[in-house]
């Protein structure tokens, strides 16, 4: 079983509000169908949609005044539109996909998930389901309510159903030595070991291994992963056939974080 994360910058226009890139989501439902790989589960992220809401009413920092309900239920609205659109995507290539909303079997604990039920998960998955998660505004049991990250879901899920594998499909071609938006020295790390992770994870951009807040994001939720001996991959979603190599376990330009 696959564990699947599409980022939101792949799937939507970062710059215009509640706009999905629609061409993109096309070809990746295309390339998940011809990968030919079922047993898997995707989860996306928010972009356009469920971030500009989620940072207006200050949703990941917890509950504070009455207006912030609305903020919640706007975002999860919100995210609930681009999912329908993912899985539109996927039934029109033939893939029997099942949209599950994480808010309505997950609550966190200060942001992180504690326990977990699986049971609808584990028998849509035997049942020859694809099952399709988000990042989503779920309730929190320290804050009131937050946001949970379709990273630390996927993360999760990869390894509590004991995947084989997790792939971040992103906007970016995996993990650099530096900002490679910032800095043209900035090289491809081809794989990233455990300890180099563990580094990175505890200094996080402060040394020569600069990573992004959503790099960096990535890595300290693939810890756990890796350390359960799944590889994660981390790989450019935006260029054709990628995602369709990976799934099928073939070469691709990116990062293989591993022990
Ligand atoms: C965010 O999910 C979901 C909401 C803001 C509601 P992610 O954190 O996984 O989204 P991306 O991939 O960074 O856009």
């Amino acid at each position: 079983m696959i564990v699947l994360k599409l980022g939101g910058s792949v799937i939507t226009d970062k710059e215009r509000p509640m706009t999905a890139d629609r061409i993109a989501i096309r070809r990746l439902a295309e390339e998940v169908a011809l990968s030919g790989v079922r047993e898997l589960i995707i989860v996306h992220g928010g972009g356009s949609f469920g971030h500009p809401l989620a940072e207006r009413f200050k949703i990941a920092e917890g509950f504070k005044e009455e207006p912030q309900l609305l903020g919640f239920s706007k975002t999860h609205r919100a995210m609930m539109e681009l999912n329908r659109l993912i899985v539109n995507a996927l039934l029109g290539q033939g893939i029997p996909a099942l949209s599950l909303p994480p808010s309505s079997f997950i609550i966190t604990h200060d942001g992180r998930i504690k326990a977990l039920n699986l049971e609808v998960l584990r028998s849509s998955l035997e049942r020859g389901f694809v099952p399709v998660l988000y990042g989503d505004a779920v309730l929190d049991a320290v804050r009131g309510f937050t946001i949970l990250s379709g990273d630390q879901l996927s993360a999760r899920l990869a390894l509590e159903l004991g995947a084989s594998r997790l792939i971040f499909g992103v906007d970016v071609d995996g993990v650099y030595t530096s900002n490679p938006k910032l800095d043209l020295e900035a090289r491809l790390l081809e794989v990233l070991r455990l300890e180099e992770m563990e580094d990175v994870a505890r200094v996080g951009g402060a040394t020569s291994t600069d990573v992004t807040g959503g790099m960096l994001g990535k890595i300290r939720e693939a810890l756990p992963v890796v350390e359960a001996g799944i590889p994660v991959v981390i790989l450019n979603a935006g260029r054709p056939h990628n995602i369709f190599k990976a799934l099928r376990g073939e070469r691709v330009i990116g990062t293989v974080l591993c022990r």
